[in-house]
């Protein structure tokens, strides 16, 4: 069978044992994967993956320059890890929630996630923000997708966490189209504001 369609018969029945995990008919589209990952770059440094499932995010990724070393997938699913690690020679693919992320060393310069949060609970979505934010270096972004109308971060939980959310991108070909949200630290977005005003002075 071609890799394609055993990617998608995989995928397809890991959504039918984890519909509430998984929460997509598909995996993203490349259009979708390309827009996720154009805040990184070689001068990124380390970045984290949250949910690549079969890996269209992660392909991105890679194709954007990141090194295979500098890149560490969190993936819960037993199956798509033992694809992922399959697949990417060099990434290093650990089998666990999200949420374990807090344990990796600080300094990581984005997280990029393909997590359902929308359909999680506040309190899950507050872990897993703050795991991201307890790695990322001061600026960095945590970059999430959405198919719902709303940013997919529960409101008070952005507030709780301090951070600010910018919509990117909205990419329509997808099933369903979605659109791209950026979460940074709220202190940190004032005070590059600060420093660009005082650069302009
Ligand atoms: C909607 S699929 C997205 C797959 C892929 N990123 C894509 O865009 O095609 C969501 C993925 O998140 C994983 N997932 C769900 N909750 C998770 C969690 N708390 N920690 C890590 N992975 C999780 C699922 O197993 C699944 O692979």
């Amino acid at each position: 069978m071609p890799a394609r369609t055993n990617e998608l018969a995989l995928f397809a029945r890991e959504l039918l044992r984890n519909p509430r995990d998984i929460s997509a008919a598909v995996p993203s589209s490349r259009a979708l994967a390309a827009a996720m990952a154009r805040e990184v770059g070689p001068q990124t440094g380390r970045v984290i993956e949250f949910g690549p499932g079969t890996g269209r995010i992660t392909r991105a990724i890679l194709a954007r320059g990141v090194a295979p070393g500098d890149l560490t997938l969190f993936e819960m699913n037993p199956e798509f890890s033992r694809l992922l690690e399959d697949r990417f020679t060099g990434v290093r693919v650990v089998n666990a929630p999200a949420q374990a992320a807090a344990a990796e060393a600080p300094g990581v310069g984005a997280v990029i996630s393909g997590l359902p949060l929308l359909s999680m609970p506040p309190a899950i979505q507050s872990e897993i923000l703050a795991a991201a934010f307890a790695v990322l270096r001061p600026g960095a972004a945590y970059v999430q997708f959405t198919y719902g109308r709303r940013p997919p971060l529960d409101d008070a939980v952005r507030r709780e966490l301090r951070l600010e959310v910018t919509p990117g991108s909205k990419v329509w070909q997808n099933l369903p189209p979605a659109r791209i949200y950026l979460y940074r630290r709220a202190d940190d977005v004032c005070a590059n504001s600060q420093q660009e005003a005082i650069s302009r002075l």
